[in-house]
């Protein structure tokens, strides 16, 4: 039987992938700082959260969840972040009108700093230093200095996150969110770019619909859902000093709850039986992602689940699939069967990026565009095959018009990525890929609707 939980119970546990930081004071000092700082979200708008997730999981909605791989300290701008606000409410209205489904909206933003890395050091002309963290950890520059891991970049993380979370909440309920105006910007976009003609059927019949909704008197004045949004934020709980330091105990529930987002998920490298960040996160009360990729076996995943949701709540898990265009038609059915065999309560969601990660000929670190479908593709097809609910997207993206994935409508090549290559960490798509999937997705999840509608008929 498990020990008693308490926020800091992880450190009897084996952690992987945090940093050793060398001066154990400055540790204290910035832990003690975070501890006074007040919560970045309220554990009553977690509780919406998973309420809202409950529906993914009884397939009544589906979820939306993207930003970026790593949020950097150097791209920190109001332009960026609303951009990929934008993009984001752009996809969920795309895909809310092809499934008829609310969409929850979950930003991995606004604290999404940490990242695991797959060897500890790095090596570059002979010279080896630890290898980036993450801004929260340590700095991009390959320089002995910038590499150490530095504990006060935690408290600089943490008003980037309030800063951003501040932001992010005056454009769901400031007007910033309104669904024409969201709409006007898909339209705008979509005249310029070369695929209009295969989704412009979809982009006309939106704008029919709020031009048929705003006849009958159902505007952004009259109904405050066209207005504005609910948006939520994530992050992976990889860095669990900064994690602990803002879990607190909600006065209303007794309940503890990781303040510094709304969600929090682990990663595929710390999802192990045993782990301090399963420890972790099994006491919180926020709802949870955990990442699943090839090397996860049925039986493992079943414990994990009893572990993470004993009381078996719909909402509180989600299971995030990342397993590669070529491994996921192999993979992914066995866990499938297994959690439906015990009858646990998950939402299932795709992440197509982590799986299908190349290094480009011209030595980039990418993502083939069309291998990134292959997969959403081969999820939906597993899904359908197994009767479970296709749920759930979840994709690393910018609503910048970089080049860091290659392929895409308005292709682009090997040789392209040099031109606008600015991820801290791995490829994302760009504000043209991110539209574009979701039109692909919506047509995916049209379909498995209708299937689904036709069985029932
Ligand atoms: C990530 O989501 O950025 C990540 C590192 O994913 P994974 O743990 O699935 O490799
Ligand atoms: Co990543």
């Amino acid at each position: 039987m498990a020990v008693k939980w308490t926020p800091e119970s992880w450190r009897t546990h084996e952690g992987k992938q945090m940093p050793t930081y060398r001066d154990q004071q400055a540790l204290n000092a910035a832990e003690a700082t975070l501890r006074n700082f007040p919560p970045l979200v309220f554990a009553g708008e977690a509780r919406n959260l998973t309420a809202e997730l409950a529906d993914v999981a009884e397939g009544r909605a589906f979820l939306l969840q993207g930003g970026d791989c790593a949020e950097s300290f150097a791209e920190f701008h109001p332009n960026n972040i609303r951009d990929t606000f934008r993009v984001i409410l752009q996809m969920a209205v795309v895909l809310t009108f092809a499934s008829k489904l609310p969409v929850v909206k979950v930003g991995r933003m606004a604290g999404q700093f940490a990242k695991p890395r797959s060897a500890d050091t790095e090596l570059i002309d002979g010279v080896e230093l630890p290898s980036y963290r993450g801004d929260i950890i340590n700095d991009i520059a390959f320089e002995a200095g910038p590499r150490e891991p530095d504990p006060e970049r935690m408290v600089k993380a943490y008003s980037q996150a309030a800063a951003t979370l501040n932001l992010l909440r005056a454009f769901s309920s400031g007007g910033y969110a309104n669904l024409h105006q969201v709409h006007a910007w898909t339209h705008d976009f979509m005249g310029r770019s070369p695929w209009a003609k295969k989704f412009k059927d979809v982009a006309d019949r939106i704008g029919e619909a709020l031009a048929f909704m705003e006849a009958c008197g159902i505007t952004p004045d009259t109904v405050p859902q066209i207005k504005g949004t609910s948006f939520y934020t994530s992050h992976e709980a990889l860095l669990l000093p900064y994690e602990q330091a803002l879990t607190r105990q909600d006065s209303l529930t007794g309940q503890w709850y990781d303040t510094s987002a709304h969600m929090l998920w682990i990663g595929d490298r710390t999802r192990f039986e045993g782990s301090a960040h399963v420890e972790f996160l099994r006491g919180i009360g926020n709802p949870i992602g955990m990442k699943c990729g090839p090397s996860l076996e049925p039986d493992a995943l079943l414990r994990m689940l009893d572990t993470l949701n004993p009381g078996r709540v719909p909402g509180r898990m989600t299971l995030i699939t990342r397993y590669g265009h070529d491994k996921i038609e192999a993979g992914l059915p066995k866990l499938v069967r297994a959690v439906q065999r015990e009858g646990h309560p998950v939402i299932w969601s795709c992440d197509p990026m982590h799986g299908n990660v190349i290094k480009s000929a011209s030595g980039y670190k990418t993502r083939p565009f069309e291998r990134i479908l292959a997969e959403v593709r081969g999820f939906f097809a597993v899904h359908r095959a197994e009767g479970s609910f296709a749920g759930g997207i979840h994709a690393e993206m910018t609503g910048q018009n970089v080049t860091e994935c290659t392929g895409g409508a308005i292709a682009i090549t090997d040789e392209a990525l040099a031109d606008r290559y600015h991820t801290h960490c791995d490829p994302r798509l760009n504000a043209a890929q991110s539209l574009e999937l979701a039109f692909l997705l919506a047509e995916m999840l049209n379909q498995e609707l209708a299937e689904r509608a036709k069985q029932a008929a």
